[in-house]
């Protein structure tokens, strides 16, 4: 383990909130952009309606999960209780609907990984993807809602990474770096681990909400307004946050043996989940534990270049939160 992870924080780290803080806020989406998107739902849902009366729309991803900055394109689920569809058929047939009802840009992207229709909206000017029966995703992006709630620490330290990765380029996973998802899970996770704890293990509670998706079953506390003040005997500013976060990940994290993990809120060992070699794309460079797919690695898109590049990002990052008089502005630094 490298010594740098003892190393004490700089001294004035107190008078690097307020420039992070001006950053948060500058970066949350207005209620306005929040309106245009229910608009841009109730439309999709009239539309949808007439072809499948039984079938609903939920939001999921950033615009629903709250960390989503200003301008964020969204992403919606067509859930269709039928086993038998063929998603490439029912996905041509949206993009038909689509583009008869003058929505611009609509492409069907049946052989992705998730398929996906694409469409823009010219009358918000919203982009958005509309997969189908992603149910999970749409229980994941409750989770992060639901931690979200609990402390805003949260919100500040997951758009002040975000953000950072979007500038430095390490938020593109067909390159081998990481989702926004993944991003989240780390924040969440760190917070989970400070001492006094920020953020509670909410699958570690008793079970309050409970969902089976795809024989897996989705069970966690959600009542989190009951929760309210969970962390505030830890005053860790959000400065010190970013800071510690940072040096976590370039000098604490240990990428040969542990995994993170927010549905045990700890570590756990690469051994135990069989995480220790490759097998056939999964290398398991850095391994992020999904809270509910527990056999899905959110690390897997990383590979031997990639890594570096991200422990490289991760260390630079920390060198300039210890040492950089004015640290808001080399971290966002476009690469
Ligand atoms: P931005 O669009 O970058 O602001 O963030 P986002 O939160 O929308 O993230 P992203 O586009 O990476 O993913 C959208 C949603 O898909 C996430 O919030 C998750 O709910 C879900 N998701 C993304 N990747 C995975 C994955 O590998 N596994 C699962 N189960 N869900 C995923
Ligand atoms: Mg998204």
């Amino acid at each position: 383990r490298n010594l740098k992870w003892q190393i004490e924080c700089r001294a004035d780290i107190g008078r690097l909130s307020a420039p992070f803080l001006a950053i948060y806020e500058s970066l949350i989406p207005a209620e306005e952009e929040k309106a245009k998107q229910k608009k841009l739902l109730t439309l999709l849902e009239k539309l949808v309606c007439k072809e499948w009366p039984d079938a609903r729309l939920y939001l999921y991803g950033s615009c629903a999960n709250s960390f989503g900055v200003s301008k964020s394109d969204i992403d919606v689920c067509l859930a269709i209780n039928d086993s038998e569809i063929n998603k490439s058929e029912v996905l041509l047939k949206l993009a038909d609907i689509l583009q008869s009802d003058n929505l611009q840009n609509v492409q069907a992207l049946t052989r992705a990984r998730v398929p996906i229709v694409k469409l823009m909206d010219p009358v918000t000017g919203i982009s958005c993807d509309i997969c189908i029966n992603n149910l999970l995703a749409v229980v994941n992006t409750k989770l992060l809602r639901d931690y979200a709630q609990i402390d805003v620490r949260l919100q500040q330290l997951a758009f002040i990474v975000k953000h950072w990765a979007k500038s430095r380029g390490v938020n593109v996973t067909y390159q081998g770096t990481l989702s926004s998802y993944a991003y989240v899970l780390m924040c969440i996770h760190f917070l989970q681990q400070r001492r006094p704890a920020i953020l509670p293990c909410l699958q570690g509670m008793e079970k309050t909400y409970s969902v089976t998706v795809d024989d897996i079953e989705c069970a966690y506390f959600d009542q989190v307004d009951k929760l309210h003040g969970f962390g505030s005997r830890n005053k860790e500013s959000i400065a010190r946050l970013v800071w510690a976060f940072f040096n976590y990940w370039a000098y604490g994290h240990d990428y040969a043996s542990n995994v993170i993990s927010v549905r045990t809120g700890s570590t756990i060992s690469k051994q135990e989940k069989d995480w220790t070699r490759r097998i056939g794309n999964d290398r398991h460079l850095i391994c992020i534990e999904d809270p509910f797919e527990v056999t899905h690695d959110l690390g897997r898109v990383v590979d031997k270049f990639s890594i570096k590049v991200l422990r490289e990002e991760f260390e630079r990052a920390a060198e300039i939160m210890q040492h950089d008089p004015n640290p808001c502005v080399k971290l966002f630094e476009p690469y």
